[in-house]
């Protein structure tokens, strides 16, 4: 949620800064806005919308051509999606410009404060306190902007990232975060910061992760880092693995195309180097294997998209290991008291590894003793830094908002970690590991048969366009699965979808069939428990029967569904376990070409933002 962009160097800041703020325009798109330090002081340029807006505006209106400048997408917290709430945000005698990412819990009081003392605040935001209190505490440190930096982040209360820029000092760039994200990009005789390293990732791939409660000075040669008390803080350098051009589109229309499009390679990367000679080496994960002998019970949390991979794991782990597998939704957890220990393996599955249900929810299971590992696609996140452990989907940077390859990944991940647990707590003899291994080794290829039937999904879902509500019918896995291909509709195409166990439909739902209502059911596999597939097909005649247009999502050779299919997409066959991984790819391309039928942005859908860094 909101993307934020740093720059001191040469180049001009202006265009580093914007086409930072491209690559960042996931995080969220309700404004933008830039600030610049130029001879004469501060320049600001700043609109509500997408930031081709202020793209326009700086057309218009060219700022100057400087090196040291600071950049913002919001997604709205505080105040509406105006002009006057975008950021920067300037103080009252025009020498501070601030950004921020987050929210400033204690930001009424201050507000308060500061209106007592006479200033006027301008926005509804609580960010422009910060530039109030950064302007009042300078002249007190004699102009040491990361001093002045640390002594407000002391009062401040809850999420932020925060950057600033002081008009008289031209090679000066401040940061600070605690529980929102930030990483430096080191390049030579200039440095970046951003939320994410996509925004540098063109300039240099050497990354600085940031800890909880720094601040960091850049200036063209220099990365200083420091907690908010002063002391030298350690930092972890890293290079970033993928290049620029796996954040651009790459000839497809839609970021969201592409990364469907990616999602074999995604699958076969996040497999790559963690089998060998057919067995499992998850050396990499930090948690010592005593720890994971002592596991007596694992409990998922996520959000979303990734919560539904938890669904799925749950499945596979209870099945392999027989350890009981809970999965929780993060932003649920910590409220409820729930019952983990020292022989709790809490995972927690997220893309970004900075929504902030997810880490609150590792933060309560630590505290209560328990192992935390992270399966993240974001090195350097919070969430693998604060876990014990962590094993990285190897999916590469995903950038439309909703998640696609992420997911896959995340199902394998988990299902590694299954399999792994199973190993260590010998559940499974060592060929039965190695065989679903060799299964899910040759998923990629299967993936890739899926795709082949895009454009008779795009057909189907242009068919569908129309249609005001979409139910989604699965069993077993298939029911996670479901419960995907409704979400993915709900957030790109604006309508009523939902998604079902299907033998839960007799008991309440299926009052909503109506006729001609296209009801989508993923079958699962005949070969493999030939009792959800023979009960699935009875759910499709329950539903057929009272007029439902059905949709049927079936592996090749399945014969049993055709004489009840309205419409049959055809998948590879695969074990039941396996299958979420082939029957999940025609629901994200339904629902991204509904959405794209109905003339939505798909990358950029209303309301959301990619990484949900607030509670
Ligand atoms: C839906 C979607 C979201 C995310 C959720 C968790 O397409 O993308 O539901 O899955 O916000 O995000 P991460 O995985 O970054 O924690």
């Amino acid at each position: 949620m909101c993307g934020i962009v740093g720059y001191v160097g040469p180049k001009s800041a202006v265009d580093v800064v914007v086409a930072g703020l491209k690559r960042l325009e996931y995080r969220g798109y309700d404004s933008a806005g830039v600030a610049v330090v130029t001879a004469d002081g501060l320049s600001t340029r700043k609109k509500a919308g997408k930031l081709v807006n202020l793209q326009e505006m700086i057309a218009a209106d060219p700022l100057a051509d400087t090196g040291i400048g600071i950049g913002h997408t919001r997604w709205a917290t505080h105040g509406g999606p105006t002009d006057t709430n975008a950021h920067p945000h300037v103080s009252s005698d025009g020498s501070v410009a601030v950004i921020h990412n987050g929210i400033i819990e204690n930001f009424a009081e201050i507000r308060a404060e500061l209106t007592a003392l006479g200033i006027e605040l301008r926005s509804e935001t609580d960010t422009e306190v910060v530039a109030h209190l950064l302007q009042i505490v300078l002249p007190t440190v004699d102009g040491d902007l990361m001093e002045a930096m640390r002594r407000v982040c002391r009062r401040l209360s809850g999420a932020f990232t925060l950057v600033a820029i002081v008009a008289d000092q031209p090679d000066v760039v401040v940061a600070a975060r605690r529980n929102s994200p930030l990483v430096v990009g080191r390049g030579v005789g200039e440095n970046f910061l951003a939320s994410d390293v996509s925004a540098f990732i063109e300039h240099t791939r050497h990354a600085i992760e940031l800890g909880q409660d720094q601040v960091v000075r850049i200036t063209r040669d220099g990365v200083t880092v420091t907690d908010f008390d002063g002391a030298t803080a350690d930092v972890t350098e890293f290079e970033v693995t993928w290049d620029a051009a796996a954040a651009e589109r790459g000839g497809y229309d839609l970021f969201m195309l592409k990364e469907i499009a990616e999602q074999p390679k995604a699958v076969a990367d996040t497999l790559l180097g963690r089998m060998s000679s057919g067995a499992l080496t998850l050396d990499e994960i930090r948690i010592p294997e005593e720890q994971f002998r002592d596991v007596a019970k694992v409990v998922i949390v996520a959000c979303g998209t990734a919560y539904h991979a938890g669904m799925i794991a749950k499945y596979a782990i209870e099945h392999w290991t027989r350890i009981p597998c809970e999965v929780e939704l993060a932003s649920e957890f910590r409220y409820r008291d729930p019952i983990v220990n020292s022989k709790s393996l809490v995972i927690a599955i997220s893309q970004s590894g900075e929504t902030m249900d997810t880490i609150m929810a590792l933060r309560h299971a630590k505290e209560q003793g328990a192992k935390v590992l992270a399966i993240c696609n974001t090195r350097g996140a919070t969430i693998p830094r604060e876990s014990d452990g962590v094993l990285y989907t190897n999916a590469g940077p995903e950038i439309a908002v909703a998640s696609t390859k992420a997911f896959l990944t995340q199902v394998v991940a988990a299902y590694l970690v299954g399999l792994y647990l199973a190993q260590i707590h010998k559940t499974k003899f060592a060929d039965e590991i190695n065989a679903v291994l060799t299964q899910l080794d040759d998923m990629p290829r299967r993936i890739d048969l899926v795709l082949d039937t895009t454009e008779h999904v795009r057909q189907v879902a242009r068919d569908l366009s129309n249609a005001t509500s979409v139910l989604f019918l699965g069993r077993h896995v298939g029911y996670p699965v479901a419960l995907e291909g409704a979400l993915k509709l709900k957030e790109l195409a604006y309508m009523h979808a939902e998604g079902f166990a299907a033998g839960e439909l007799k008991h309440g739902p299926i009052a909503l069939i109506e006729e001609g209502m296209p009801v989508v059911v993923v079958v699962p596999p005949k070969t493999g428990r030939d009792v959800l597939h023979e009960k699935i097909v009875s759910n499709i005649q329950e539903v057929r029967a009272r007029g439902a247009k059905t949709i049927v999502i079936a592996e090749e050779g399945d014969e049993a569904v055709s004489a009840y299919a309205d419409v049959l997409i055809r998948i590879p066959e695969a074990p039941t376990l396996l299958q979420p991984l082939l029957a999940t790819v025609p629901l994200q391309i339904l629902a991204c070409e509904m959405a794209t039928a109905k003339g939505h942005d798909v990358d950029m859908p209303r309301n959301l933002a990619k990484s949900v860094t607030v509670e």
